[in-house]
């Protein structure tokens, strides 16, 4: 096989080019024998060409090809050539010409492949993940890892262009407490002991800034283990950015710089700066979660007041017992059936609701529903006025504890939203969600943990309320979230020792316990730790939502399953009693 030198990549091609001689390099994406000629489609990263052999125009390269199967690694050369009126193939761009070979080399062979390289075949992400490096070669996953390429590249530029300078912080670390478990690594040198592997690398960054760096980023590779869902895996990358002197408005601003660099140079769309905010109390109360998805109305309405009036039992209750009553007005529904309300009431339940109570408003404003009884005259119409419910809408209440009905009512409104066709996938739905409560009390702990982390900062004027009623201050903390998912987030750091005991204190974290843990920290903000804050921003979601990607898997070249598992490489393994020893680990449960 004489080598050549390739001369254009396999989207190149066009009319003009009619006439001249090329090579060509690539895969066989598919083999037409139509009697005299053989058509190739010959793919490479950037495209697909046709290729034609002629027996006429070269017999060896013609019976060559008749040895060819799918996936063999070829090399042409020939001449490029106009496509015959009628056989043009406007979907391809290189539709218009087609290359007759006169000279072709198997560059390598392939065993048949396991699945058809295609969108339009079903098979199993299980297979696909198996040979994830034939997977890979479909146009539309490579189109997503080349657009997260191009994705970082922008980002790159952008942060580069405003002097933050790119800074590797260790993999081989202790654990910073961002709420996942610790991935950890067993030490050889020192028998018994662990590092960690980041969940961030939060305190690094902040330890940069003591440093005096001022502006950092890195593209960090994350680890945390977690229960994994669509937007979750158990390694994922942010790009992490920490700056110091800057208040949360001034980095909010430079992240929608960067966030409107990011939308111009992938999809072409302006965005709307600033941004929305609303306050992570209103996004809880009129969205039900922290990170609303704002492309549609549906809001929840607060009716616990009104409904208190009523004689219905469930929501007396709930109101006795310290919880609210609370619903959204759904339009079109009013034709569901006992079973189609029952079917709601068990998503309903999949978040812990008792149940749940539906009123419809007919075309005349009367009243369908079970419960009406329990309302005296005129307090339904009130109750609707207050949730701007209009005629042939359906109000659907939860009774219960704040946190049961937030969940529960957030899980009906995207449910009935997405079922009704009322998200608008026209909309970017890109929302700040500012100042949650900095801490939250945790009846499974015992104690108070921290809602972003424990090097997040109060608001000024909250820093008292650390000493009297934690729970009621709230932090510099920002989330920035797209459609409904939260894509990054970041806050204004603690950067004086005293306030970072005092956090940790009331985390209950001691401070023997502080010192321990935390001393390198504590120690590095009495030495002149600037005012500092920064922020992280998911990659992986971010691309997956701008490539409309329905899972975080199809932007990861080589992702894990839902249960952490790499299929192709077989991770995680077995491995050799001897590195265990070496490790002096003794593994205390057999193989499952
Ligand atoms: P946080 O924990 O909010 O903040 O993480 C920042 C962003 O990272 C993304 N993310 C994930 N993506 C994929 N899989 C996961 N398992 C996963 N977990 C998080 C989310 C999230 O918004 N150190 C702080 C940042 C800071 O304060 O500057 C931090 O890690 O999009
Ligand atoms: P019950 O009195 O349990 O028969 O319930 C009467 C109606 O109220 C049913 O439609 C239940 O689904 C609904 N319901 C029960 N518990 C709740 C609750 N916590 N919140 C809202 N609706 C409820």
């Amino acid at each position: 096989m004489i080598h050549k030198q390739r001369t254009h990549n396999c989207c190149e091609l066009r009319a003009e080019d009619a006439g001249t001689s090329v090579t060509l390099k690539g895969w066989v994406d598919s083999r037409r024998d139509h009697g005299g000629l053989i058509f190739i489609d010959l793919r490479d990263r950037e495209g697909i060409t046709q290729v034609v052999l002629n027996p006429e125009i070269d017999q060896i390269a013609h019976q060559q090809a008749h040895e060819i199967r799918n996936e063999y690694v070829i090399q042409i050369t020939g001449a490029v050539s106009l496509r015959p009126e009628g056989t043009k193939n406007g979907s391809l761009k290189t539709g218009e010409i087609e290359v007759y070979a006169d000279e072709l080399a198997v560059l390598n062979t392939s065993r048949a492949i396991p699945f058809p390289i295609d969108d339009s075949t079903e098979v199993s992400e299980e297979r696909r993940l198996r040979h994830r490096y034939l997977d890979l070669r479909r146009a539309s996953l490579r189109q997503k890892i080349s657009d997260r390429s191009k994705l970082v590249r922008v980002i790159r530029y952008f942060l580069d262009a405003h002097h933050f300078l790119d800074i590797e912080t260790p993999m081989l670390t202790r654990s910073t407490p961002e709420g996942a478990r610790d991935y950890l690594v067993p030490s050889r040198l020192s028998p018994g002991q662990f590092y960690a592997l980041p969940q961030s690398p939060q305190l690094f960054k902040q330890l940069l800034m003591v440093a005096g760096f001022e502006r950092y980023y890195q593209v960090a590779k994350c680890f945390r283990d977690e229960d994994l869902r669509a937007d979750r895996q158990p390694e994922f990358t942010q790009i992490d950015i920490e700056m110091s002197f800057k208040s949360s408005d001034e980095i909010i601003e430079i992240m929608e710089s960067l966030l409107e660099r990011v939308f111009r140079e992938m999809k072409g769309i302006d965005i709307e700066t600033p941004i929305p905010r609303i306050t992570w109390h209103e996004a809880m109360a009129r969205y039900g979660k922290d990170a609303p998805d704002t492309r549609f109305e549906m809001l929840i309405s607060d009716v616990s007041e009104l409904a208190g009036e009523s004689e219905f039992n469930v929501f007396k209750g709930a109101i006795k017992n310290g919880g609210v009553v609370r619903g959204i007005a759904v339009p079109g529904i009013t034709d569901y059936s006992r079973k189609d309300m029952e079917h709601l009431t068990d998503e309903a339940k999949i978040h812990g609701a008792k149940g749940l109570a539906w009123v419809k408003i007919n075309a005349d404003g009367s009243y369908t529903s079970p419960i009406v009884k329990f309302f005296p005259e005129g307090l339904l119409d009130k109750i609707r006025r207050q949730m701007d419910a209009k005629n042939g809408d359906t109000m659907l209440f939860l009774a219960d504890s704040e946190g049961i009905v937030c969940a529960g009512l957030a899980h009906l409104r995207l449910l009935l939203g997405a079922r009704l066709l009322l998200i608008d996938n026209d909309r970017l739905g890109l929302v700040w969600v500012t100042d949650p409560p900095l801490v939250e009390y945790s009846p499974e702990a015992k104690r108070y943990v921290a809602i972003h982390h424990p090097f997040t900062a109060p608001k000024p004027e909250h820093r008292e309320l650390l000493k009297t009623d934690p729970g009621k201050a709230l932090s510099d903390a920002y989330d920035i979230v797209l459609n409904g998912t939260e894509i990054g987030g970041g806050s204004i750091r603690i950067h004086t020792r005293e306030l970072q005991r005092e956090m940790f204190e009331v985390l209950g974290i001691g401070e023997e316990e502080a010192k321990e843990k935390f001393g390198f920290l504590l120690e590095a903000l009495e030495y002149g730790a600037p005012p500092h804050g920064g922020i992280a921003l998911g990659l992986d979601r971010l691309a997956m939502i701008l490539t409309g990607s329905e899972s975080i898997r199809d932007v990861i070249a080589f992702p894990k399953t839902q249960r952490a598992v790499d299929l192709m490489m077989d991770a995680p393994s077995d491995v050799s009693p001897a590195q265990l020893r070496e490790l002096s680990i003794k593994p205390v449960i057999g193989k499952k």
